[in-house]
């Protein structure tokens, strides 16, 4: 049995230029994993604190201090058993002493070093079979707007949902719509300057409707040029335009009857089969509506709802809320807490969507994880190092089963 003889916090950048945490973990035997922690913009109100009052200084303070002497020695078999630890160490509901980030760059690091030993990949390491029945769709995010894009419509993100065979089909037809998408509002708008979001998808100043077509436009034409499956799907992200009870966009005020309706034309106008955080984060009835009555066309996705928290997932179980829930480690701190919440989803039939943040890091275990929950989806946007780290690395891992 080998033991943890090493551990080590330092600040890191994400790909905004946001400071995060990176950890390294070592074994006796001198094995490592090193592991940054995402950070998100949009993110839910009941996520664990990502970092500390004092911020990236006062975790990496906190984390010398107190959390690295209680790791030292664990057994590097024993997940769980590090996990409980910070929780132990941190000692309340929310990992505000130690910060989330903090334990999720830890608690992945860890996981890391454990599949460096054996020899194997993240993804085998955690379980995962060597040929999956069937390959996580790819949801890649193609235009920007809400709180990732200035200047862009209001629902956040425009989406290709690319469920196909393998990853390299999945990859080549999502970012094929991304290129199209491109190619399009150029040629619409040839003296606009187009630019990028936070995620890698396109931003210009468009309304919601008309990102829709053209997002449905370039679905369609990739899906004739290659034959490949590839739909529109959509990030609402609505807790960010929730005020008062109402749905403000820029052009329309709604209610929840109206949010319930125009979300339903939505999917059978524009066909989409990926819809996330359709309402408010409190809102489990809604989504139920929601679900009920569109819920067979489409994957219905709680993020900012669930939070990847296992009790509210109970919740929506229990209210029929939604058939997927979006899976973030850092919005619950470790791999255990998210492993418990996958496990739950799986067991009541719901689907799980392994999801990067906004601000990300450009390392490729996200494809691992998504790959071990057996993932309906792996959400990682499409451009930029850091979420082509993930592409690159599920590409890797169905390449390894062909080989
Ligand atoms: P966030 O956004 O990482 O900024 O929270 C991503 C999402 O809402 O899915
Ligand atoms: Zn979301």
């Amino acid at each position: 049995m080998s033991r943890i003889s090493r551990v080590a916090l330092r600040m890191i950048y994400d790909s905004r230029g946001q400071e995060t945490v990176e950890a390294t973990v070592e074994t006796d035997t001198g094995h490592r994993g090193v592991a940054g922690a995402p950070s998100g913009a949009s993110t839910g109100t009941h996520e664990v604190r990502a970092f500390p009052v004092g911020g990236v200084a006062a975790a990496l303070q906190t984390g010398a201090k107190d959390v690295r002497p209680v790791l030292l020695g664990r057994d590097v078999d024993d997940q769980e058993g590090f996990d409980a630890t910070l929780h132990q160490v941190d000692g309340t509901p929310d990992f505000s002493r130690i910060g989330g980030n903090t334990a999720t760059a830890l608690s992945i690091a860890f996981a890391l070093a454990r599949a460096t030993e054996r020899g194997e990949s993240l993804a085998q390491s955690l379980g995962a079979l060597r040929a999956p029945s069937s390959w996580p769709a790819i949801v890649g995010n193609s235009l920007n707007g809400g709180r990732h894009a200035i200047g862009g419509p209001d629902i956040q993100e425009f989406i290709a949902f690319a469920p196909n065979a393998t990853p390299s089909d999945e990859i080549r037809a999502a970012i094929g719509v991304h290129r199209a998408l491109g190619a399009a509002l150029h040629a619409k708008y040839p003296k606009l300057a187009l630019g990028r979001g936070d995620e890698g998808g396109w931003v210009a100043p468009i309304g919601n409707v008309e990102a829709l077509e053209m997002l449905r436009d370039a679905c369609a034409s990739v899906r004739d040029s290659t034959g490949l499956s590839v739909h529109p799907g959509l990030d609402l992200a609505a807790s960010e335009f929730y005020r008062d009870g109402k749905y403000r966009y820029a052009d329309r005020t709604l209610d929840l009857d109206g949010q319930v309706r125009f979300v339903e034309e939505l999917v059978d106008d524009y066909g989409l089969r990926y819809v996330e955080d359709p309402f408010d984060q409190e809102e489990f009835d809604g989504f139920a509506r929601l679900t009920a009555s569109v819920g067979s066309k489409a994957l219905i996705v709680g993020d900012d709802l669930y939070t990847t928290r296992r009790s509210r997932l109970e919740t929506g179980i229990a209210r029929r809320s939604s058939n997927a829930v979006l899976i973030k480690v850092n919005q619950v701190g470790t791999l255990s807490d998210t492993l418990a919440t996958v496990h739950l989803a799986r067991s009541s039939g719901l689907a799980t969507v392994t999801s990067h943040r906004s601000g990300e890091v450009p390392e490729g275990w996200l494809a691992d994880l998504a790959v071990a929950f057996g993932s309906a989806a792996l959400k990682c946007g499409l451009l930029g190092g850091e979420r082509v780290a993930k592409l690159n690395e599920l590409l890797r891992l169905g390449a390894a089963t062909e080989a």
